[in-house]
């Protein structure tokens, strides 16, 4: 891995002061890489985002972002330092049309710079630009997370961290929304995601952590955690998961 743009040391986090959810977790993300964070339900994984975000108590530890210590700090400055965050659920807005949707990602954004976005935002997702009058809720399962990630990707951030970003997705789309983060990765952006379709998600990153109630398990190359039988058992959904999702 080239220098970490994005570096979690030993994160301690939660919902109230004094009861941590997340008891230490350190990550690191690279320039260009995928890297994606997978376990079971409830291990912390949206909790570690959150707390990266600036969107959750920060009990201790330290982010670094392109050399700066960003620990803690809020939301707002999280996407301002170049931290953009897509969320798992209510992550655009459904009354408005999808260009409305990119305008609001880009409040920070100047005029002369918004329309260079959009123009890039449009050929980065021909499909959004196709329907770029249309209300976000006509968009099928799949568009919604491009738009999200499109979104997410106005203000020009440094790395973009995506909450289950295949949710509800069927297989097809799974592997289309998959392409297009990769693709991402081609503009130097750095991906930190969550996944529960863990398998196919690992299998597009560089690296991947496996979480457990709010501690790192293991961290490895896809290769490493794909061929360790013990880890697929416990944490990649089997042997059964791996028939079924074919080939990808
Ligand atoms: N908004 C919340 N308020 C309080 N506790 C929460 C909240 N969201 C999640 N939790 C708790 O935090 C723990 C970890 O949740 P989460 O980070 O969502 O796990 P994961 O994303 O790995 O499934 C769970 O026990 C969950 O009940
Ligand atoms: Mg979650």
């Amino acid at each position: 891995m080239s220098e970490p743009i994005l570096s979690a040391r030993d994160i301690v986090a939660g919902y109230v002061h004094g009861l941590p959810i997340v008891h230490g977790v350190s990550v690191d993300v690279a320039p260009g890489e995928i890297v994606t964070i997978v376990g079971p339900n409830g291990a912390g994984k949206s909790t570690l985002l959150k707390a990266i975000a600036g969107l959750v108590v920060f009990e201790s530890g330290t982010v670094t972002f392109g050399g700066r210590d960003v620990s803690g700090r809020p939301a707002h400055e999280m996407v301002k330092s170049g931290i953009g965050f897509v969320p798992q659920t209510g992550n655009i807005f459904t009354n408005l049309s999808i260009q409305e949707n990119l305008i609001v990602g880009a409040h920070t954004v100047s005029r002369a710079d918004l329309r260079l976005r959009l123009q890039r935002a449009y050929e980065h997702f021909p499909v959004l630009a196709e329907r770029r009058a249309s209300a976000g809720r006509v968009l099928s399962g799949g568009q919604r997370q491009m738009l999200a990630v499109a979104r997410a990707l106005m203000t020009d951030p440094k790395a973009i961290m995506l909450d289950e970003p295949t949710a509800g997705l069927s297989p097809k789309v799974v592997a289309d929304v998959f392409a297009d983060l990769r693709r991402l990765t081609e503009l130097n952006v750095a991906v930190l995601m969550v996944e529960q379709n863990a398998k196919a998600a690992i299998r597009i990153s560089n690296r991947a952590y496996v979480l457990t109630e709010g501690r790192n398990y293991i961290a490895g190359t896809p290769e490493a955690l794909l061929n360790d039988p013990a880890i697929g058992e416990a944490f990649l959904g089997g042997r059964r998961t791996a028939q079924a999702s074919g080939a990808g």
